[in-house]
C-alpha cells in the first residue's frame, strides 16, 4: 500500500471511531438525563422535603388570642384526652388486660359513634412512654386501604417500628418499609423486639372491615396473626359493632385469643353531667341546671348525642340568645339535627331488634324480646329503670315512635 492509501485508511478508521464514540456519548447522555430526571421527579422531590420543617412561630401573646374554638366535638373521634369523658370501668379493664404479666386480648364493642376510636386514642394516651416505657401502642385504622396479607403485615411493621424508634429517642434508624413484607419478616422483627423486653399492643379499629376485606386471604391470614400470640409479647385490642363470628377450620379462630368483651354503652350519670357542664363552663358560657336536665332528657347518656346537644346550646348561647330562647330552640331543632344519625343507627339493627324496639315504644308486651332487649341495653339503645325497659332520651323515643307507626301503617 502506498502512503496515500494508508492516509485514506486511517482517515476512514478515525471517522468510524468518531461516529461510534459520538453515538455512545449521545446514548450515555440520554440515560444520564433520564436518571437525573428520575432523581428530580416530583415524587422524589416530595419525599422527605418536610423533614427539615421548622416549628411554627409562637403566638404574639396569650392575651391577644380570643378563643373562638368550640369546647364540644361531635363527629370525629376525640384525640385530646381532656375532651374525653367517662369509660373508666372499661378503660381499667382494658389496661388490666394489656399491662398484666400475661398480655391478654380484648374486644371493644359499641354502636356507631359510641366512642370506640376515641377509646383507642385514650388508651394510647394512657400507655404513654413515661408510665409504660416498654409498651408500643399501635393503632391500626380500618380506613387505610389494605390490598393483601403482605400489605397488612407491612402496615403493622411500619407503624410499630416508627413508634419503637420514637421510644428509642433517636437511637434507632428504621429503614424504609416496602409496601408489602413477608409474614416471616414481621414476626422476626416482633420476636426480636419482644426478646429485648418490648411489648406490643395492636389496636385494630373496626375489626369487622378487616374480616370482610375480600382482598385478604381469610383464614390463613388470621391464623398468621394468631400465631404471633404465643411467640411475641402482644395484646390485640379489637373494636367492632358486634362480636365477630369466624369459622376457623385449620386452627382455632383468631377471635379465640380474646379474653374480655367491653361494651361502650351509656355514660354513667355523673360522667354525662360532667361532659355537659365542664366544657361550657371552661369556655366561659356555663349552662345552668335547667339546661343540663334538658340536654339529658333529650339526648340520653350516649356521648355523641350529648355532644351534639351541647354544641347546639353552646353556639346559641355564645351568639347572645337568652336562656329560655336557647332551650326552646334546642327542643325544636334537636330532633331534626340528629335525624340522619338515628336513621343509620336504626338501619344497622337486626330485624328482631327493630321489632323489639317498636313493641317497646308502642307499649306492647315485650316479654318475648327479653334477650334482644338485654343485648340492646349494653349498646345504650334501651335502658332499665325500676325493673322496666324504657328508651333512653326523648329524641330516640320520639323517633322510634314515628318509625313504629310508619311500619304499622305500611303493614296494613
Ligand atoms: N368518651 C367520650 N367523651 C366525649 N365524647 C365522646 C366520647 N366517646 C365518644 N364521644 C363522642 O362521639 C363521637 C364519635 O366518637 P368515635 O370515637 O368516633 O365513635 P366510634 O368510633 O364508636 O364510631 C365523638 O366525636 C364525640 O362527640
Ligand atoms: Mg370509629
Amino acid at each position: 500500500m502506498t502512503s496515500s492509501d494508508w492516509i485514506a485508511l486511517l482517515t476512514s478508521f478515525a471517522a468510524i471511531i468518531t461516529a461510534v464514540g459520538g453515538i455512545w456519548y449521545q446514548q450515555h447522555r440520554i440515560s444520564l438525563e433520564r436518571m437525573e430526571h428520575k432523581e428530580k421527579s416530583p415524587e422524589k422531590t416530595l419525599h422527605g422535603w418536610s423533614t427539615g420543617l421548622l416549628k411554627p412561630p409562637p403566638p404574639v401573646s396569650d392575651d391577644e388570642i380570643i378563643d373562638v374554638s368550640l369546647p364540644y366535638q361531635a363527629g370525629a373521634p376525640i384525640r385530646n384526652p381532656k375532651l374525653f369523658y367517662g369509660r373508666k370501668e372499661q378503660l381499667a379493664s382494658a389496661m388490666r388486660c394489656i399491662t398484666g404479666t400475661n398480655m391478654a386480648s380484648i374486644f371493644i364493642l359499641g354502636a356507631r359513634k359510641s366512642g370506640k376510636t376515641s377509646s383507642f386514642y385514650y388508651l394510647n394516651h394512657l400507655l404513654n412512654p413515661d408510665n409504660y416505657p416498654q409498651v408500643i401502642p399501635v393503632i391500626l385504622h380500618s380506613q387505610i386501604p389494605i390490598s393483601s396479607d403482605k400489605n397488612f403485615y407491612a402496615y403493622m411493621y411500619r407503624e410499630a417500628s416508627a413508634i419503637l424508634a420514637s421510644r428509642c429517642k433517636g437511637n434507632l434508624q428504621v429503614p424504609e418499609i416496602p409496601r408489602e413484607v413477608e409474614f416471616d419478616t414481621l414476626s422476626t422483627f416482633l420476636r426480636q423486639a419482644s426478646s429485648k423486653g418490648w411489648r406490643f399492643v395492636f389496636m385494630v379499629d373496626e375489626f369487622e372491615s378487616l374480616v370482610n376485606n375480600k382482598l385478604l386471604s381469610g383464614e390463613g391470614f388470621f391464623a398468621s396473626l394468631r400465631s404471633l400470640v404465643p411467640q411475641v409479647e402482644i395484646s390485640w385490642v379489637l373494636s367492632s359493632y358486634r362480636t365477630v363470628y369466624m369459622p376457623g377450620t385449620l386452627t382455632s379462630p383468631f377471635v379465640n385469643v380474646v379474653q374480655d368483651y367491653l361494651y361502650l354503652g351509656p355514660l354513667l350519670d355523673w360522667d354525662a353531667r360532667l361532659l355537659i357542664s365542664e366544657p361550657a363552663a371552661r369556655a366561659g358560657h356555663p349552662f345552668d341546671s335547667e339546661d343540663v336536665e334538658l340536654i339529658l332528657d333529650l339526648a340520653g347518656r350516649m356521648p355523641f348525642l350529648i355532644q351534639k346537644a351541647c354544641l347546639s346550646m353552646y353556639t346559641s348561647r355564645r351568639a347572645g340568645r337568652g336562656r329560655q330562647e336557647t332551650r326552646n330552640q334546642l327542643n325544636a331543632t334537636f330532633r331534626l339535627d340528629i335525624g340522619p344519625y338515628l336513621e343509620t343507627q336504626l338501619s344497622r339493627l337486626l330485624p328482631e331488634e327493630r321489632e323489639a324496639l317498636f313493641d317497646l315504644v308502642l307499649q306492647k308486651d315485650v316479654t318475648k324480646h327479653k334477650i334482644t332487649l338485654n343485648s340492646l341495653e349494653r349498646y345504650g339503645l334501651v335502658e332499665m329503670k325500676q325493673d322496666q325497659y324504657c328508651l333512653p332520651g326523648r329524641s330516640w323515643e320520639d323517633y322510634l315512635y314515628r318509625k313504629a307507626k310508619e311500619s304499622m301503617a305500611a303493614a296494613d
